[in-house]
Parts: structure tokens; C-alpha cells; sequence
């Protein structure tokens, strides 16, 4: 007669099953990340990610002579790399930006459906109508729109940029009609005192910081410094230490003497701000009430999209090829270069 196992025996191969389980899913991950390292040479491939997106796909982007940045400095970076084909791994409004910038240069994205709800929110043609009716002010345009309205933009300004793209436009003397974030848009009214008009978008990621949460774990950390992003509510930008653009937090925790940070932004950042300083302690802000089961959930999901299969698949089958209408294209190069040069001078 077969004997039973016993409980315990029955625990042990139960993990070791598990462990068995891991390790395949490992060496096929490993398997993913070689075929992509051979990929981006044979098809003369450079990778462009977001700090939002997997830390696999950051650290992919980092050994291979790819970048890892915010949304400006991925632009900066895919016009001026020599490859003929960029892959951006981030959200579709970054792809198109890059196609813009480099018409000659393939595209690829690992999925087209990673869209942004600041994009979303503002459909070129009812942004078009409320520019007509505002012909006074200068159209300042935030990266994260499409290519239809960058092209019915003045300028086209990043986190990283938007205080001081505003700030001279306002020496100059000009009226701002500002779409599509509006608490950076506001952020940004306050800090300069622009007369600044306001489309009225949102990031669902960044809207949902709660400043009193914040303020709660501000008491239990009170030597923590807060960095947060200005695509986050006025109620949590007003509790920040530093105000900033992903790359402008990265920064501010290398360069803060602080040990302890609270970060309000996408949670993809961890990876690069562990990475850099790595005996600090970065804890996410609190997105959540009282009685939610989760404390935050601050995770874009479109750019949670991006994983290795679907670069690997894009890559080897030139699949998810970014296209710009060029009439659209040669519109909307315009507020873009105008961003870049600024920045060259500036930044
Ligand atoms: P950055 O320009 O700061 O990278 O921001 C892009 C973005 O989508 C933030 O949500
Ligand atoms: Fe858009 Fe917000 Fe996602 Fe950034 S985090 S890509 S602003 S939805």
C-alpha cells in the first residue's frame, strides 16, 4: 500500500515545488533580458524609459547605454542618440514627443495603449476651441498632451521647466493660457505670478495624495523631508520641502542632508532613488483615507504597461511603430525645440 506523506513532508514539497516555480520564472525573465540585450544591437536599438516604469526595464535601459530620466530629458536624449530606431518604454504621449523630435528614426513603444489621463482629458479639438476663444494669451502646453495639441501650442514645457518657461513669458509681459495639469498649472500661477488661465486635467495618480494622511505620517517621521510632484493637489505641494519634477526629487534626496524622505510620486521612482543613495529611507506618501486597506496605490497604470515581454516583441517584430501625422509633426516641432533651446540655456 502507497504510503501517505506526512503534513510536514507535504509543506516541503509544497515549497520546494514553489521554489522549482520561481527559479523557471527567473531564468526565463534572464532568458527575456539577453534576447532584449541582443535585440536593441541587431536592430541598432537604443532603450529610453521613464523612472516610472519596471526597475527591470530601468536597469535593461542602464546596461545597454539606453537612458532613464524624466520626460524631458528622454526627448533631449532620443534626438540626439545616433540609433535609427528608439524603443521608449513609458506612455504614448513620451513616443510620440520622440517621433516628433527625430522624424527619420523608427519608434517603437512596447504597447501603444499606455496613454496618460492628462492626455486623455484634453481632446484637440475642444482644447482648439479654447484657445480661439482666448487669442490674448500665450498657449503653454504641458509634455503630457498629444501631438494635435502641442501643435496648437505657443510652447511645450515638462515639470522639470514649467517655472521658469513661465516666469520669462510673464517678464515679457505675456497672459498664459495653460493646459492640460491644473494643479501644476496652479502650482506654477502661485510660484510666479503669472496671469495664468487654466484648462481643467488632472493625473489620476498624482490627484489621488491625501495631505492629511501626509500630515499623519509627517508626525511619525518628523525628520523626514517631503519632495513632492506639482501634478499633486495644492493641499500636498503646500506640506513639500522640495516641489519637482521626477528628476528635481531624484536630485533633492542625493543632494538633502536628511535621512529619511516621503516622496509623493509614482512608486517606480524607488528604484532610482534606492539605487543612488542607498542608505537612505524613502517611504511613499500616503494616497489613501483612513479606511482603505491599501495606505497608497500610487502606480500610473499605463506606464505599468511597459513589462519585458511586450519590449522584447516590439523590438524583434518591429511591432507598435510610433507615427506622427507629418503636417501635425512640423506643427508641433516648433513649441518643442523652443522647449529644448530653452532648457539648453536655462537648465
Ligand atoms: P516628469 O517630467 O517629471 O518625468 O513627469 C512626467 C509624468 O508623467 C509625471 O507623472
Ligand atoms: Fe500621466 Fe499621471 Fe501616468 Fe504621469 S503618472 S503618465 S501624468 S497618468
Amino acid at each position: 500500500m502507497e504510503q501517505q506523506a506526512s503534513p510536514q513532508q507535504w509543506v516541503r514539497d509544497q515549497i520546494s515545488g514553489l521554489q522549482a516555480g520561481v527559479e523557471s520564472v527567473e531564468i526565463d525573465r534572464d532568458a527575456q533580458k539577453k534576447r532584449i540585450k541582443d535585440l536593441l544591437q541587431a536592430r541598432d536599438a537604443v532603450l529610453v524609459a521613464h523612472y516610472y516604469t519596471d526597475p527591470e526595464i530601468q536597469a535593461l535601459a542602464e546596461e545597454t547605454g539606453g537612458c532613464v530620466s524624466d520626460s524631458l530629458e528622454m526627448a533631449r536624449f532620443g534626438r540626439d542618440h545616433p540609433a535609427s530606431t528608439l524603443v521608449v518604454a513609458g506612455v504614448k504621449f513620451m513616443g510620440e514627443t520622440a517621433k516628433i523630435l527625430s522624424p527619420d528614426k523608427r519608434v517603437l513603444m512596447p504597447t501603444l495603449e499606455a496613454t496618460c489621463s492628462l492626455d486623455i482629458g484634453c481632446p484637440a479639438d475642444e482644447f482648439s476651441d479654447f484657445c480661439d476663444q482666448h487669442p490674448d494669451r500665450t498657449v503653454v502646453v504641458y509634455a503630457n498632451t498629444s501631438a494635435a495639441v502641442k501643435a496648437r501650442a505657443d510652447w511645450v514645457v515638462t515639470s522639470s521647466i514649467a517655472l521658469k518657461v513661465v516666469d520669462y513669458l510673464d517678464s515679457q509681459g505675456e497672459k498664459i493660457l495653460w493646459a492640460p495639469d491644473k494643479h501644476l498649472g496652479s502650482y506654477v500661477q502661485r510660484e510666479t505670478g503669472a496671469d495664468v488661465l487654466l484648462w481643467d486635467g488632472a493625473c489620476i495618480v498624482h490627484d489621488e495624495f491625501k495631505a492629511q494622511g501626509l500630515r499623519d505620517l509627517m508626525a511619525v517621521y518628523p525628520d523626514a523631508a517631503v519632495l513632492v510632484h506639482p501634478e499633486s493637489p495644492a493641499s500636498v505641494v503646500e506640506l513639500a520641502d522640495v516641489v519637482g519634477s521626477t528628476t528635481q526629487i531624484i536630485n533633492a534626496a542625493r543632494d538633502l542632508e536628511n535621512r529619511q524622505f516621503i516622496v509623493a510620486t509614482d512608486q517606480g521612482i524607488f528604484y532610482k532613488l534606492q539605487q543612488l543613495v542607498p542608505d537612505k529611507e524613502f517611504l511613499i506618501a500616503p494616497t489613501a483615507g483612513n479606511g482603505a486597506s491599501c495606505r497608497s496605490c500610487a502606480n500610473c497604470p499605463w506606464m505599468a504597461m511597459n513589462a519585458l515581454d511586450n519590449l522584447a516583441e516590439a523590438l524583434d517584430r518591429g511591432l507598435n511603430e510610433v507615427l506622427v501625422d507629418p503636417g501635425l509633426a512640423d506643427k508641433a516641432m516648433m513649441p518643442l525645440d523652443r522647449m529644448l533651446e530653452f532648457a539648453r540655456k536655462n537648465l
